[in-house]
């Protein structure tokens, strides 16, 4: 496995292997990795002849108030987990390398990044798209996998490469779950043992919308004020957003009379957990 620490030496790494006609399947994380995040390299492993995985914390995606500096890292565990899943090489840029100096360029969706979590989150997927770009630009992949857990930002980053015209198959990966239902997320490692039992209000809230719609239930409201109940009945717990949304365009439905997106970003204490599960009305 190589470690590749600026632009210039991934790009010539990539160029080599195109060169001599290799495919590339790329996984970009922030790196504190989880079986979440392995299980796209494993998705990704017998796709193509060479696996990449980057790690960077992207400054870019982060508010003034939210967690950059805080953000959980363990560069030499990721670099063992990676070993293992197969990867043939890891990008790992500084900062400087990838917004250098007079840097000024960003990428903006028109309607995608307004809803769910750029609500409160507004300068985020802009952040997002942009560093998406850049990477995709470096590692000139023929394939990048995504996770689900993240809907939104998959749903962007499928946009942004159909509307400009990115020569890569995007992929999306299942959301992988604790034992006991929570999805797995870097910043789980911030939770205190109380709040990671409220940290389950999210996926039991989930599984019991589902029970409510299997039942016949339309109306999101009904469900949601249901669900929004169950999630405060738990300590530490601030409903940010609860959303019934068109997969495709993210925005609000009225009626649940074909598939739908539930959404939900919940603060568990400081720490902000997002979840989402695709639900389909009874036939
Ligand atoms: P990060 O949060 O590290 O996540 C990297 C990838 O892992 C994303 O595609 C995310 O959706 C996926 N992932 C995280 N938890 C998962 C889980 N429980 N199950 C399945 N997949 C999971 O997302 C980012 O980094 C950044 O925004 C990035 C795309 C790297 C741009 O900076």
């Amino acid at each position: 496995m190589e470690i590749l620490k600026t632009k210039r030496l991934m790009q010539q790494w990539s160029r080599a292997r195109k060169k001599k006609g290799k495919t590339i399947c790329f996984v970009p994380t922030m790196g504190y990795l989880h079986q979440g995040h392995i299980s796209l390299l494993e998705k990704g492993k017998p796709l193509c002849d060479e696996l990449v995985l980057s790690i960077f914390v992207n400054p870019s995606q982060f508010g003034p108030n939210e967690d950059l500096d805080a953000y959980p890292m363990d560069i030499d565990n990721d670099l063992r987990l990676a070993a293992v899943a197969g990867v043939t090489a890891v990008f790992l840029p500084q900062k400087e390398d990838i917004y250098p100096p007079h840097f000024q360029t960003r990428i903006c969706l028109d309607s995608l990044p307004h809803h769910l979590c750029g609500m409160s989150r507004p300068v985020h997927f802009g952040g997002v798209a942009t560093v998406v770009t850049k990477l995709f630009h470096i590692v000139m992949p023929d394939v990048a996998i995504f996770g689900k857990k993240d809907f939104q930002q998959l749903q962007i980053i499928r946009q942004m490469t159909w509307d400009l015209d990115f020569n890569i198959e995007i992929m999306g990966g299942e959301i992988v779950r604790e034992k006991d239902g929570l999805a797995m997320s870097s910043r789980n490692a911030y939770l205190t043992a109380d709040q990671r039992k409220s940290a389950l209000s999210l996926s039991r809230s989930l599984h019991m919308a589902g029970q409510v719609i299997a039942k016949g239930e339309k109306n999101p409201l009904v469900i949601e004020k249901e669900i929004s109940c169950f999630i405060q009945s738990f300590p530490q717990t601030r409903i940010e957003y609860i959303s019934f949304c068109d997969p495709a365009t993210l925005e609000t439905v009225g009626v649940i009379d074909k598939q739908i997106l539930l959404a939900l970003a919940v603060q568990v204490g400081k720490t902000r957990l997002i979840d989402n599960v695709l639900i389909d009305p009874p036939q």
